[in-house]
């Protein structure tokens, strides 16, 4: 079985996507790391994150050893990221590695931004997380003061619109529920409500489907 967790940031996917297949005894790919891991080694090689041949050849040598680095869990890889995940060709390049994924583990949880309108348009269950901005950034700067990073709420609120915007707008594989995906806002839900809905989500889907 495959689940496509996808969504904007901070909404709650990776809480959900990490608990979910614990869960169900599941294989888990977090497949933001890889844009995030492609973002930082561009800006640690003192390029441009919007440079198409610098972010591809990053992406060609993506190194899946690298995928525990805390430095890729800041807020400069995030931002990173999100520009090199604009380049249509590095998309592609990334593309092979989560289907081999998802295609090698007996069942798999994926969650990105593209995961069930692209990379697993198959995927038995589709799961869209969202949340308002306003909670998201309040969640965003939560986490950083928990990690002791101190932050300006109206600039991660900023800095969230920016991502946001550039994930939505790009031409490819923008951010958007798949037509087959059920929409679960999590503004006024905690982790476990959340986590809790996504497993009925899950028996209903697959009482309906006899799977
Ligand atoms: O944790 P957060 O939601 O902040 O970010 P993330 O899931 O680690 O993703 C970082 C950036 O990578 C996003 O802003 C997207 O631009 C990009 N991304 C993507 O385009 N497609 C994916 N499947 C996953 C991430």
């Amino acid at each position: 079985m495959i689940i496509a967790i996808d969504g904007p940031a901070a909404a709650g996917k990776g809480t959900l996507a990490r608990r979910l297949a614990s869960h169900l005894g599941l294989a888990y790919l977090d497949t933001g790391l890889l844009y995030r891991a492609v973002g930082l080694s561009v800006l640690e090689a003192g390029g441009d994150p919007e440079d198409a041949q610098m972010a591809l050849s990053a992406a060609e040598q993506l190194d899946p050893a690298r995928f525990g680095d805390p430095a890729l869990r800041g807020e400069a890889a995030g931002a990173a990221a999100s520009k090199v995940a604009a380049i249509g060709a590095v998309r592609a390049a990334l593309l092979a590695f989560q289907r081999r994924f998802a295609a090698t583990a007996a069942g798999a949880v994926l969650d990105g931004r593209d995961i069930g309108t692209v990379v697993c348009p198959d995927a038995e269950i589709k799961i869209f997380v969202t949340a308002s901005l306003e909670k998201r950034a309040e969640r965003r700067l939560k986490e950083l003061q928990a990690k002791g990073v101190s932050a300006i709420p109206e600039r991660v609120l900023a800095d969230m619109r920016e991502r946001d915007a550039r994930d939505s707008a790009r031409d490819v594989a923008p951010l958007v529920p798949a037509e087959d995906a059920i929409v679960l806002d999590t503004s006024s839900l905690d982790a476990d409500a959340v986590f809790n809905t996504a497993v009925a989500i899950i028996s209903e889907r697959r009482l309906a489907r006899g799977t």
